[in-house]
């Protein structure tokens, strides 16, 4: 994204954390597409946004991850219905670098941490486990610090296309649809 373009969204989802009446201030929808083609949609905490794109976090193993590693097609969905604008953007999914998934990890909270380790994201459960036994053991086993484990980290979504749309009550939207072309971005007005 250009500069103008990322600071226009920056200011957005700055604006919408911080008058949020939500406790996940940064869901995001992301949806991928599985082996049959069809789009599976799922929330994600949106961890960042700069010139390269938006970035989440999760298991590389999980899913999604399964997904993108096949098809890296990708587009990540906001709606902040308390400042009425909605965000979509469709491009391709880049995994981040083990650097900059150390840095994410790190600000998860302990239990988050563990739950990440002691269990493999998107796989079938045996219900003759309790879930809360296996994840209070690994609590009370855990190390410190927990270790980042291989397969957890994030991707960028790297946009190809980016609409921004402003809520009007009267249906009247502002819908401003910015495309890549090269290293530029145009803008085109789309109708409500
Ligand atoms: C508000 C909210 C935030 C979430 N944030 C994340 C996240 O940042 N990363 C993640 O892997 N899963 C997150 N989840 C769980 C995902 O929605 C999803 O269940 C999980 O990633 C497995 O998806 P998959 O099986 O399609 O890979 C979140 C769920 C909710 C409801």
């Amino acid at each position: 994204m250009d500069e103008q373009l990322t600071d226009k969204i920056k200011l957005i989802w700055e604006n919408a954390k911080s008058h949020s009446p939500l406790r996940q201030k940064s869901a995001v929808c992301v949806s991928t597409i599985d082996s049959a083609g069809f789009p599976q949609s799922r929330f994600v905490d949106l961890k960042e946004v700069d010139q390269r794109g938006f970035t989440f976090c999760t298991s590389y193993n999980s899913e999604k991850g399964i997904h993108l590693s096949q098809n890296p097609k990708i587009s990540l969905l906001a709606w902040w219905d308390h400042i009425g604008y909605q965000i979509r953007v469709v491009g391709k999914a880049e995994a981040i670098s083990s650097e900059l998934a150390d840095k994410f990890w790190f600000t998860r909270s302990k239990n988050a941490r563990v739950a990440t380790t002691c269990f493999k994201q998107s796989e079938v459960w045996d219900p003759a486990v309790s879930m809360e036994e296996q994840y209070s053991a690994a609590l009370a086993a855990s190390s410190k610090p927990i270790a980042r484990p291989n397969s957890w980290g994030g991707y960028t979504v790297v946009p190809d296309s980016i609409e921004i749309l402003k809520f009007r009550t009267n249906r009247v939207h502002l819908r401003e649809q910015y495309s890549r072309d090269g290293s530029s971005w145009n803008m085109q007005l789309l109708q409500p």
